[in-house]
């Protein structure tokens, strides 16, 4: 097999679109020894599929057509062709995406798993050289975009603030892009005007990635969450089509619930329950495209109601430093996502996730840490895939993802076998 076991399982499961569950009474298997073979290679308790299951496995998705509409697919050019906007490979907006495409690159970033979890290294970036512009606050976005072009081979050169940038001594975006251009491969920016990133794009031919523009859009951010939803669903045996998912908080001016919920409209059946403070409600033009889709969308300022039966709780921080008109210090207390009001409203297997940072001052009422030690919270599984899901991005935009499995390389030193204190909670289940 030339892609790991995991990769092929995941892909499988994908394409057929079967919850684990299923997908093991399909294949004539035990549940718990299809979650053995889904388990990354290094896990203590991963276990070789017999090849018998391979073949299975490969005979019931040709049959199902799956595989010749995959091949289609694979025929109509590299992925970076068909996400392409104004003729360009640049990510600006989740709207550049089909469930095909957002599935494929998702495969991908599954085949980038072993080298963000540190047993394997990949040089297939050597060389290039990524520009990172924040000219906005950020630390996981930016380190984040920066280590998976670094993981792939390459190098980053950064800049912070705007402050010390030229655009403070007034230089156009214009100018800033094209000599930028003439330093680096590919470029990521974060700027707080809405549309300025497509500025920035218009003025190169170089890759340029949206790193958050204003209240606009936060592609990469919803590409993460959406591979997480998928992946926690695929473990709790359930389908994001029909699911219930539960956006909390500031939904007027955080971006990442923006670009998520129209990423998340590309399935079917959904149902939004969007919860937010008075005066912090999701645009309008968000809810008409997701509209648009035939999904279920109930709007509340409860968050006790909003919360009752969902599948996913997506927390967001109170975006105060876009605030206009808006008079809001933080949320009130019964706004809080906290243990208490998941126990009563939710069940056992719901997952709870916020983009971070999550605002832990006093009176900010932002998601709980009474969490912290409950496997239901997500955040730092969804921080973790940000890796894989960047170096994705990153690899199908400068066309190299089929050169990545036969580049891979052991590594040479021995990291730890969890990287958080309470990771162990979730040890096994991945
Ligand atoms: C978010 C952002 O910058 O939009 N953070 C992030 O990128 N993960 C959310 C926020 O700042 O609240």
């Amino acid at each position: 097999m030339t892609v790991s076991q995991q990769v092929f399982l995941r892909d499988a499961m994908r394409r057929l679109n079967l919850t684990r569950d299923i997908f093991a009474v399909r294949i004539g298997v035990k549940r718990r020894a299809l979650d053995t073979w889904l388990l990354p290679e290094g896990s203590q308790e991963f276990r070789a599929m017999p090849e018998v299951v391979n073949r299975f496995v490969t005979e019931i998705v040709e049959n199902e057509g799956l595989l010749q509409k995959y091949a289609q697919s694979a025929q109509s050019g590299p992925l970076r062709d068909r996400i392409a906007a104004d003729g360009k490979h640049q990510l600006l907006s989740v709207d550049q995406f089909t469930r095909e495409s957002v599935e494929e690159l998702f495969r991908i970033a599954d085949q980038m798993q072993p080298i963000a979890r540190r047993q394997k290294v990949s040089r297939v970036l050597e060389g290039a050289v990524l520009g990172n512009l924040f000219f906005e606050a950020s630390t996981r976005t930016r380190v984040s975009f920066g280590a998976a072009f670094c993981r792939l081979g390459g190098s980053v050169c950064d800049t912070t603030g705007f402050t010390f940038s030229s655009m403070a001594k007034g230089e156009s975006i214009y100018d800033t892009s094209r000599v930028m251009s003439g330093y680096v491969d590919a470029m990521v920016i974060r700027h707080p005007e809405k549309g300025s990133v497509a500025e920035f794009a218009q003025a190169t031919n170089i890759p340029v990635v949206n790193g958050g523009d204003g209240p606009g859009e936060h592609p990469s951010q919803a590409l993460l969450d959406l591979y997480t939803i998928l992946t926690e669903f695929s473990r709790l045996g359930k389908l994001l089509d029909g699911a219930h998912i539960a956006l909390v908080g500031d939904l007027k001016y955080g971006r990442t619930v923006h670009s998520l919920i129209k990423l998340l409209a590309l399935y079917r059946g959904l149902k939004f329950t969007l919860i937010s403070p008075r005066g912090l409600e999701m645009p309008q033009y968000i809810l008409e495209q997701t509209g648009k889709h035939g999904h279920v969308i109930q709007q509340t300022n409860s968050l006790e109601e909003g919360l009752v039966g969902a599948d996913v709780i997506y927390a967001t921080r109170v975006q105060k430093e876009r605030f206009s008109a808006e008079d809001l210090e933080g949320y009130t207390p019964d706004f809080q996502v906290n243990k208490a009001i998941i126990d009563k409203c939710c069940g056992p297997d719901v997952i709870v996730m916020h983009p971070l940072p999550r605002d832990s001052r006093e009176g900010a009422n932002d998601l709980s840490v009474d969490l912290n030690h409950d496997s239901r919270l997500a955040i730092f599984r969804q921080t973790d895939n940000g890796i894989p899901v960047r170096m994705a991005i990153f690899a199908v935009l400068l066309g190299v993802e089929s050169l990545v499995q036969h580049s891979l390389r052991d590594v040479t030193w021995s990291p730890p076998s969890h990287i958080g204190p309470d990771d162990s909670v979730f040890h096994g289940m991945d």
